[in-house]
């Protein structure tokens, strides 16, 4: 496995080191937390953010409860981490990797375990691992895909700042960059700007040439002729297919059918969740108007205001291929959804 150029997240064994991605590209600094309601705050500050990473800081999360409450809190230190997981749990609605990643830390507390320390730490970088390792092979997946492609649009970040390291949507960039030509353009992402701040950011460090484009600009680049592929990340995938991603994802999806532009998501299993059946099951958080409004509009809200819903849902049959660690749907609205992916 290749090193990593960029670390969203750095566990010590005593705290978790997260990248303060809100100063990002101007700044990098590293805040440090050493337990669950600063890892909490971190993930609904966004200090942390995309649906991967923020699985994974949830899961150190939880370890640096059991770490805090095991030894100091008698037979109560149960009581105190499922509190912990609650107050992590109502950080971000949206992406299901959260509730995946604290189902599975709870399902390693509620077995008898003799030292549930260190095996809450194992656990939490076990799901940090499989996630980098899933990242390398959907990258190899996707750019399968992609073979003979010129051109691909992307949007938000879904690299290695929003992962465990690599990126899903922003992997697969990578990975078909270096097997053949490729011109890549990056929508900025707006209101938070994650395509302009982060993702550009990250390909500058690895000197793999990308165009930021406005979103605005998205159906005019399509109309060019110059893009072949618009490649994605997502926060949640419904049984059906249906996807929640960055908002702008799904006006991306109708452009991209619109102009015969295949249009591909790629997510680890853990952004699947199962027990919904379509997109109409999924929260979408609406954040602060303050993201959208300009400073002269932030303290009147009697005639101006914002509304800024921070995901949005594709149905599934815009959506021209799925790729997982586990395998790759092709238009899923024909397939029965992903649930042929389904384990058991
Ligand atoms: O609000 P964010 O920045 O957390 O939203 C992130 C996204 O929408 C990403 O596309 C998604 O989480 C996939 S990241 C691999």
């Amino acid at each position: 496995m290749d090193k990593l150029a960029v670390n969203a997240l750095d566990w010590t064994g005593t705290s978790l080191r997260v990248l303060d991605q809100r100063i990002l590209p101007e700044q990098s600094k590293y805040d440090e937390f050493v337990d669950a309601a600063g890892v909490a705050e971190a993930i609904a500050s966004m200090r942390v953010r995309g649906a991967p990473a923020i699985g994974i800081a949830a899961a150190y999360g939880v370890a640096l409860s059991v770490r805090q409450h095991y030894c100091s809190d008698g037979d109560s230190w149960i009581d105190k981490v499922k509190h912990d997981m609650q107050l992590l749990a109502s950080s971000r609605p949206t992406a299901v990797n959260l509730f995946t990643a604290l189902t599975a830390m709870n399902t390693v507390l509620e077995e008898s375990i003799a030292d549930p320390v260190t095996e809450a730490m194992a656990k939490a970088e076990q799901i940090h691992a499989d996630d980098i390792k899933a990242n390398y092979t959907m990258g190899e997946l996707g750019a399968d895909l992609m073979v003979g492609a010129k051109g691909v649009l992307t949007h938000c970040n879904t690299g290695a700042l929003a992962t465990g390291g690599y990126g899903t949507a922003l992997g697969v960039v990578r990975t078909a960059y270096h097997r053949q030509p490729l011109a890549i353009y990056a929508g900025e992402t707006r209101p938070w700007l994650q395509g302009a701040r982060l993702t550009v950011w990250e390909l500058q460090q690895e000197k793999i040439p990308a165009t930021l484009i406005a979103d605005s600009a998205a159906a005019w680049l399509m109309k060019s002729g110059q893009i072949d592929w618009v490649v994605v990340g997502a926060d949640r995938i419904a049984a059906n297919g249906d996807t929640a991603n960055k908002i702008g994802t799904y006006s991306l999806a109708v452009l991209a059918k619109q102009h015969g532009v295949k249009f591909m998501v790629v997510a680890p299993l853990t952004t699947i969740d199962w027990a919904i059946a379509s997109g109409a099951e999924i929260t979408i958080e609406e954040r602060n108007a303050n993201e959208v409004l300009p400073a002269c509009y932030q303290h009147d809200a009697s005639v101006i205001r914002a509304w800024n819903p921070v995901f949005d849902v594709t149905p599934a049959e815009l959506i021209s291929a799925i790729v997982t660690e586990q395998g790759v749907v092709l238009n899923p609205a024909l397939q029965n959804g992903v649930r042929s992916l389904k384990k058991c």
